[in-house]
C-alpha cells in the first residue's frame, strides 16, 4: 500500500485532468454543438432549427448525445474523486473546525493540524 501522500498526489492529479476533461467537453457543448434553444441555434456547428439538422451534430466522429454523455459521466467521477478526497482528508476537516469554534488547542498552537 502506497503511503497517504503518495495517494493524495495521484488522486489530485486525476481529479484536475477528469476536471479539465468536463471542461473541454463543456466547451464543446456550450460553443461548438450548442443546443437549439431560440433562434438559429449559434456557435460553430450550430445555426438552424430543422430536425434535418440533427445529423450534422457531430465533432470529433461523436454526436452531441455522446458529448453529453461523456461530460455527464466525467461529472458523475469527478464527484465521487471529491468525496474520496474529503474522507482522505476527514481528520484535517474535523481538527480544523475543532480548532477554529472550539478553540481547544488553544491560542498559543499556530499549526494544530
Ligand atoms: C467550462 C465549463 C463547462 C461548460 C461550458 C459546461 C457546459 C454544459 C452544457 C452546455 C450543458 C448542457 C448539455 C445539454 O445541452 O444537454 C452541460 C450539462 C451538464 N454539465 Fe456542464 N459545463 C461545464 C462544466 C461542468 C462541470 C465542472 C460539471 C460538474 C462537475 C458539469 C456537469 C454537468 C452536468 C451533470 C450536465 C448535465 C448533463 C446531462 O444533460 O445529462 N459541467 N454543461
Amino acid at each position: 500500500m502506497p503511503n497517504k501522500g503518495t495517494v493524495n498526489f495521484w488522486m489530485d492529479i486525476v481529479s484536475f485532468f477528469v476536471f479539465m476533461m468536463i471542461v473541454g467537453t463543456g466547451i464543446v457543448l456550450k460553443w461548438i454543438l450548442p443546443s437549439r434553444h431560440g433562434e438559429g441555434g449559434g456557435g460553430w456547428k450550430g445555426g438552424g432549427e430543422t430536425a434535418g439538422d440533427w445529423a450534422g451534430r457531430w465533432f470529433l466522429g461523436v454526436h452531441r448525445s455522446g458529448w453529453v454523455d461523456i461530460h455527464f459521466w466525467l461529472a458523475v467521477i469527478l464527484v465521487g474523486l471529491i468525496a474520496v478526497h474529503i474522507v482522505l482528508h476527514w481528520s484535517w476537516i474535523v481538527c480544523s473546525l475543532k480548532a477554529h469554534f472550539l478553540k481547544e488547542l488553544g491560542p498559543s498552537s499556530k499549526k494544530p493540524c
